[in-house]
């Protein structure tokens, strides 16, 4: 009988997805000896950031500013780039707090989200009573400027914050901005992207982490309806505040794909969960292996760093507590970043085997298991055993290219389709496969030469 390392990895797929599961939800535990030790590394490792939060008013206590410079790789200023903050009175511009983020970030090596240019609240008392054209000007004029000022230090922009409707409508939000016409999002969009080109350009908002909600339709359709007519948005985020009355969905991560699949990247940009105890780590570990199961899913970001810094502190919705002690939804998040490098297959450490016998006689086994992964590709290796003159095939699926071998000599059958044989290098042989975003492990077979 032969198997194929497909088959045989889709049964193993559950249980080591199980497993995994399991594994993470050991509260408490320390991460596996070789991992990654801080939120931000645990991320990077498969392509990804994790980042806070950060108060300018906090950057002198030196217990946030340590877990900050540990844990994080990613950085958006909670109140000081908003409207009211940079545009305190009608066309003068004030960067001080904002730029103590912004250059606390840079000099420790993080990037930085911009947030967020255009929001029906925390305008500024001159703005809110605008309309009109006036309104319509001054708004993209302020988008222009400030997005002008950090160009080239912004990784992304929440460039339109929080503009559709709660509830059943799957509208827009009533506010003075959509008074001034319903292109405004787009013509906020336009102006950023023409003062930073570099930076992505995101469309933010809230409850629209559940895929059967109208306002989460409503937003999907606007990006759409943006895609298809060439309005520059390159980003989505989620900012997935969840408490009891608002958990996190168990349809996370078809909501998050569906988005991705509109080309668009998707990122979790003010996660937090009030609650405590496992509950509250098992319900952060779903929302990261939500984005982990999603290649577009680029990055998470938690909304402060102790509970005591949250805008809600009485929910204790974060991953520090007041103290700055890792709270087991820390330890839950950091093991699933561990074990989840892999944005396809959840496995990490299963092997699969295939046999085949010769007809005349003796045979072989291959053995599969999967090796490092990076964003863009992984690396598989083939132990054989029951003979040293093996002939193994290896057939990757499209798009997939295995771009590097080692420990063997191969020839192609077809692009597709690798044959390998022993080199002199005994019988364990490796390659690199380019995924393109298809993560299935190749099929392989073996036969005696
Ligand atoms: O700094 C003043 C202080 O001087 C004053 O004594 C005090 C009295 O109320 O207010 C302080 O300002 C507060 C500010 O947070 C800083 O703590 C504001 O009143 C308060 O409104 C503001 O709340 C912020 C809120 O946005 C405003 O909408 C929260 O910190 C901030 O976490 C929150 O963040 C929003 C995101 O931008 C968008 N998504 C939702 C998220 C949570 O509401």
């Amino acid at each position: 009988m032969t198997l194929t390392a497909k088959s045989v990895a889709r049964v193993t797929l559950v249980s080591a997805l199980l497993t995994a599961v399991a594994g993470a939800a050991i509260i408490g535990a320390s991460p596996a000896s070789g991992a990654a030790s801080t939120l931000g590394a645990a991320a990077q490792q498969s392509g990804r950031y994790f980042g806070t939060a950060v108060a300018a008013g906090k950057l002198g206590d030196s217990t946030y500013t340590g877990i900050l410079n540990r844990e994080f790789d990613m950085v958006t200023a909670e109140n000081e780039m908003k409207m009211d903050a940079t545009e305190p009175n009608q066309g003068q511009f004030s960067y001080g707090n904002a730029d103590r983020i912004v250059n606390q970030a840079r000099n420790q090596g993080k990037r930085v989200r911009g947030h967020a240019l255009a929001w029906h609240s925390q305008q500024p008392g001159w703005m809110q009573n605008m309309s009109g054209s006036s309104l319509r000007n001054a708004m993209l004029n302020h988008v222009t400027q400030v997005a002008t000022y950090y160009r080239g230090k912004i990784y992304a922009w929440d460039v339109v914050n929080e503009a559709f409707a709660d509830g059943s409508s799957g509208g827009r939000r009533d506010s003075n901005l959509q008074r001034t016409g319903n292109d405004w999002i787009e013509a906020a969009f336009r102006a950023a992207r023409s003062a930073d080109p570099n930076a992505k350009l995101c469309y933010n908002d809230y409850n629209t982490d559940n895929w059967s909600h109208a306002k989460t339709q409503g937003v999907y359709r606007m990006v759409q309806d943006f895609k298809s007519r060439g309005v520059p948005i390159d980003c989505v985020g989620f900012q997935a505040h969840f408490n009891s009355g608002n958990p996190v969905p168990s349809n996370y991560h078809t909501t998050l794909q569906n988005f991705a699949a509109l080309g668009v990247d998707v990122q979790i940009t003010e996660l937090d969960i009030e609650g405590s105890g496992s509950s509250q780590a098992q319900q952060y570990q779903g929302v990261t292996q939500a984005c982990l199961s999603v290649p577009r899913c680029t990055g998470i970001t938690v909304w402060g760093i102790r509970d005591s810094d949250s805008w809600r502190a009485s929910g204790t919705p974060l991953l520090f507590d007041g103290n700055g002690n890792k709270k087991a939804a820390y330890t839950s998040v950091l093991n699933v970043l561990n074990n989840g490098t892999d944005p396809g297959p959840t496995s990490t450490t299963s092997t699969t085997t295939t046999t085949s016998s010769n007809p005349g006689g003796g045979g072989c086994t291959a053995t599969y298991s999967e090796g490092e992964k990076w964003s863009d590709r992984f690396n598989g290796n083939v132990t054989v055993s029951g003979t040293d003159n093996w002939i193994v095939t290896v057939t990757v699926s499209s798009p997939q290219r295995i771009i590097a071998t080692w420990n063997t000599s191969a020839s192609w059958d077809s692009a597709n389709v690798m044959t390998a044989r022993p080199n002199g290098n005994g019988n364990t042989f490796g390659f690199t496969i380019q995924h393109g975003g298809n993560w299935n492990w190749p099929s392989v077979s073996c036969r005696v030469g």
